[in-house]
């Protein structure tokens, strides 16, 4: 950390309350957060992790009249079950709260109040769908109504999830409300917008300019966002869940749920510590680090600091390191599919084994790409790292400990050039370490921290101390002195990432206090020292353990698999004169190219069979047209003619979609002509 820095302050993203957490959450956002945090106290600093609960939002009232009650009741049941889950995985928050506390309703509505006096807002009026019968403007996730591409009856209106369109709810036919049914009609509504456009020449030169050091995913992310061009984005939105817009005239509206939420940052703060808080937020040498997941960028990069900026009394964002996602045995994790692995459950099915998924998790972050969870793996790198690696080295040096020095550190006596080499080993580790857990690289410095442990099984293995007992027990008193030091000094290396297993740990070798700046040393221990009760650091995880969490992920693919059946449900009846009116033919695909600025559009020339014709088609995403080519394809030769992008498409290419929205195309024997009819 540069010297102008006497403090850090971290936050990690504030998890909606509208559901439990999962292991996404913790691989890409709590876990590193708290390596970090760690990491520095170990090191003395002075740091604040801050946490809470994101409890406003739309997706809360959502939940709540689908089962009948508050959303207030929503958040009260989720928060507590993020906060305990949390707790169970040692995620060290100084504070955690949330954002329906009334530090944060005052402190976010001041904030508002400030840059509306300060005509830092400016205030549009546009015309917003509005549901009479139920008086109140709706989200476009809360409106549907008839794709206009595909004819889809039920897309939202920011998107068609049969076709894959962007959509905006003015495109939607015959738009109505999602929860009521009932039709829409549109209402003028007065909304307050930041002026992101205003500030983006200075969002260039702080984020491009000053800030080439942030990771490249969040780098290319705001360049692409700043590339596009910045416009003013709404801040207060017609809901009646979320902290009322503080200014007359805006009876009926709250503040927008990202609006709100990353003042949650500051009001977490300020509940912490009443007086003291400003000197974390308002001076320049606090250091403000953000983790988050890849979708926060554009909020915590761009909208936030704006926020910030705008305000004028509090410091910016020094890095904003964000992860990638995880996905679950090669599937994305989503929380409606209830595919994921819920942190309150793993709690329950795997006690005092936190430490295990916190490994894993880092071992497999995903830092710079997607990365993949499997049961298979979590398996394997506990009893293949965790137990044959560390615990089994810790265990040897304990064990002989005891076994031949009755429990007390023995005295080193000559060290041997071997025993020279392998101190000088482990002690590059610390600076390596180190190096890599500044730049956030948490991935590779776990595992430096597990070469400790590899260097002291390689340590016993090639001094063999048990064969030395009979003869050379001076000798044997210098390997275990030098093993235990070794192990003393994986206790600290690894507390940041296993913090219940280094607790454990340092019982076991009654070792009072962890310091980072003592990583290294060979004297951790002294002479004589007695050692505490020895136990298993790690246990093999058997294989009906896994089958379990197998079977489990099985049953859910079933479920999701017969609900999404039933909500792709046979077709009413159709005659056979209704069929006859479709004339389906046979082409060859001459060429296939993907249209210039449209990502889901391919052009298909056809023959066929009298000519060529072409058809465009919004399956850019599920094929790669080069190999399309040659294919005989299945079309729609009597659809009346449309212009898309300027080309003009005669027909539609058919294709099977499975339940997962997965394509194939519809093909034939190549021994069927072009222009061959389907009957
Ligand atoms: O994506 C999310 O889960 C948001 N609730 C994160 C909010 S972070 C911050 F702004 F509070
Ligand atoms: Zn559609």
């Amino acid at each position: 950390m540069e010297k102008k820095f006497k403090r850090t302050l971290v936050t990690s993203a504030l998890p909606y309350a509208n559901g439990p957490v999962h292991i996404g959450h913790l691989a890409g956002v709590y876990v590193p957060a708290d390596i970090y945090v760690r990491y520095l106290r170990l090191k003395g600093e002075d740091v604040l992790f801050i946490g809470g609960s994101d409890e406003h939002g739309v997706p809360v009232t959502i939940r709540a009249k689908k089962e009948g009650i508050t959303p207030q009741d929503v958040v009260d049941r989720y928060h507590k079950i993020i906060k305990d889950s949390f707790e169970g995985f040692g995620i060290s928050f100084d504070v955690y709260s949330r954002t329906t506390s009334n530090t944060h309703k005052e402190l976010a509505s001041d904030f508002f109040r400030k840059l509306y006096d300060n005509d830092k807002f400016v205030q549009l009026e546009s015309e917003q769908y509005y549901d009479e019968g139920e008086q109140q403007f709706l989200t476009d996730r809360n409106i549907r109504g008839e794709c206009p591409r595909c004819h889809a009856p039920e897309a939202y209106g920011d998107q068609c999830e049969k076709c894959g369109a962007t959509l905006s709810p003015d495109e939607l036919i015959n738009p109505y409300n999602a929860d009521s049914g009932n039709p829409l009609v549109k209402r003028k509504t007065t909304h307050w917008y930041l002026p992101l456009d205003q500030y983006q020449p200075w969002l260039e030169e702080w984020i491009l300019g000053d800030h080439k050091e942030w990771r490249s995913n969040v780098y290319g992310q705001c360049k692409s966002w700043l590339d596009a061009g910045l416009r003013p984005r709404a801040v207060t939105r017609d809901l009646n869940w979320g902290i009322p817009v503080p200014v007359e005239g805006a009876e009926g509206k709250v503040l927008y749920v990202w609006f709100d939420a990353p003042i949650g940052y500051i009001s977490n703060t300020k509940e912490l510590l009443p007086d003291t808080w400003e000197q974390w937020w308002k001076s320049e040498d606090t250091r403000l680090v953000h983790f988050i997941g890849k979708d926060n960028i554009v909020f915590h990069c761009i909208v936030f600091p704006t926020m910030l900026k705008a305000h004028g009394d509090y410091i910016l964002p020094d890095n904003v390191p964000s992860n990638e996602f995880l996905n679950l045995e090669d599937d994305k994790i989503s929380t409606s599919r209830n595919w994921a692995v819920w942190l309150n459950e793993y709690l329950v099915d795997f006690p005092g084994k936190q430490d295990v998924l916190r490994y894993v998790l880092t071992a497999n972050a995903p830092e710079t790409k997607d990365n993949n969870f499997t049961w298979k793996d979590f398996q394997a790198r506990n009893n293949n790292e965790l137990v044959a690696v560390y615990g089994n080295f810790v265990n040897r040096a304990l064990v002989l400990t005891k076994k031949y020095f009755d429990g007390k550190v023995p005295a080193v006596g000559t060290l041997t050039d071997y025993d020279n080499a392998i101190i000088e080993e482990f002690v590059n580790v610390k600076s390596e370490v180190e190096k890599l857990l500044d730049q956030f690289k948490f991935r590779e410095a776990q595992k430096e921290a597990m070469n400790l442990a590899r260097i002291g099984n390689r340590y016993l293995a090639e001094t063999e101390p048990w064969k030395l007992a009979k003869t050379d027990l001076e000798r044997v008193a210098t390997i275990l002195n030098l093993s235990l030091q070794l192990v003393a000094n994986l206790a600290t290396a690894f507390e940041p990432f296993l913090p219940f297993s280094s607790k454990k740990l340092r019982q076991m070798l009654n070792y009072p206090q962890f310091c980072w700046e003592n990583l290294g040393r060979t004297d951790l221990l002294a002479e004589g020292h007695e050692l505490g009760e020895t136990g298993l650091l790690f246990e093999k995880i058997e294989d009906d353990a896994i089958q379990a969490q197998l079977d489990r992920l099985d049953r859910i693919k079933k479920e999701n698999e017969a609900a999404s059946y039933k909500a792709n449900p046979i077709r009413p009846e159709c005659t056979f004169d209704d069929f006859l009116k479709l004339d389906i033919r046979v082409g060859t695909v001459l060429e296939c190219t993907k249209v210039p600025k449209a990502d889901k559009l391919l052009q298909f020339k056809i023959d066929d069979g009298i000519g060529t014709r072409t058809i465009l088609s919004g399956i850019a995403k599920h094929f790669k047209p080069e190999e399309l080519v040659g294919k005989q394809v299945c079309f729609i030769a009597n659809f009346p003619p449309r212009t898309m992008r300027g080309i003009v498409s005669e027909g539609m290419i058919l294709s099977a979609e499975d339940n997962e929205g997965k394509l194939s195309l519809l093909t034939v024997e190549p021994t069927a002509k072009p222009g061959s009819e389907i009957k």
